[in-house]
């Protein structure tokens, strides 16, 4: 697996895929790869030719209180896992290559960004949105792959898809687990071993809140003991535990479509997300 860092050298090994004819797709990530990863690279080989991921630690998407300093950076071990994963290519430019000097433009999805994520994390989602306009054009892959643990971050970009034509097929990948049912995520790193321990208490509480609300019980008291639940585990605080539309992310009160139970919480320093799907009986 090749690594490039510079425009024209991704340009020139494109330029090589598409004179064989081959479709492309694209993992974007931040780097410090796990398992959710490499089965997003799986499911990229099963829908194109050639697989590049990309890693590049944003800075624009995190705000000056979050982690970007610390974020897990590893690439030697990244670039062990992508190659015995069967990537094709690393894109993986330098901060100026991304934001060269001069760099002013943003790019602002509305509907799907607000609340959630989009209020706890202000300018967190125009910083992802850039980037992966950003990506997209550079790459200009067939299809691009997006992990659903990050669930708001999916309906922005295939809103913003749609809206600026990119003429790109999303495609959601389901959130990998561990046995006890904790998300992989990279941020799992900054877990002590008894935060870890503790941590198992997310998708425990929002499961029992998914299959209480799809037995009837109604979301807000659902919500109350889920979110007891996560307190009395050591989250502290819980940003939020909400019933959203899965398509809209409007706000749900009665379960009367696919919907969507989204939660965020820190233990610690470290800040966890998860979500489940929420049925309405058929
Ligand atoms: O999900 C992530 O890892 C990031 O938000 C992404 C999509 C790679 C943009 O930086």
């Amino acid at each position: 697996m090749q690594t490039v860092r510079s425009i024209d050298a991704l340009r020139n090994v494109l330029a090589e895929y598409r004179a064989e004819g081959r479709t492309v797709a694209l993992v974007p990530t931040m780097g410090a790869l796990h398992a959710g990863h490499m089965a997003l690279i799986e499911e990229a080989r099963i829908r194109a030719d050639r697989v590049i991921a990309s890693i590049f630690v944003n800075p624009m998407q995190f705000s000056p209180s979050e982690d970007l300093d610390s974020y897990p950076r590893r690439e030697a071990a990244d670039v062990r896992m992508l190659e015995e994963a069967g990537c094709d290519l690393l894109w993986a430019p330098t901060l100026d290559v991304m934001y060269p000097e001069g760099f002013a433009t943003r790019i602002a999805v509305s509907g799907v960004t607000e609340g959630l994520d989009g209020a706890a994390r202000p300018g967190h989602f125009d910083g992802v949105a850039t980037v992966v306009s950003k990506l997209f054009n550079q790459v200009r892959p067939d299809v691009a792959l997006f992990g659903e643990k990050d669930y708001q971050q999916l309906l922005l970009i295939r809103r913003m898809v749609t809206d600026l034509d990119f003429g790109i097929t999303i495609i959601g990948v389901p959130t990998q687990r561990d046995d006890d049912g904790l998300a992989l995520s990279s941020r799992n790193a900054y877990l002590s071993p008894e935060e870890r321990s503790a941590a198992r208490a997310l998708p425990r509480a929002l499961g029992e809140a998914a299959a209480a609300i799809q037995k009837g019980t109604p979301p807000a008291a659902a919500i109350a003991a889920a979110i007891k639940r996560l307190n009395d585990a050591g989250f502290d605080p819980v940003d939020y535990v909400e019933l959203r539309d899965a398509e809209t992310l409007e706000l749900v009160d009665t379960l009367d479509r696919e919907a969507r139970l989204l939660a965020a919480a820190k233990l610690g320093r470290t800040r966890l997300i998860d979500n489940l799907a929420v049925r309405p009986a058929e």
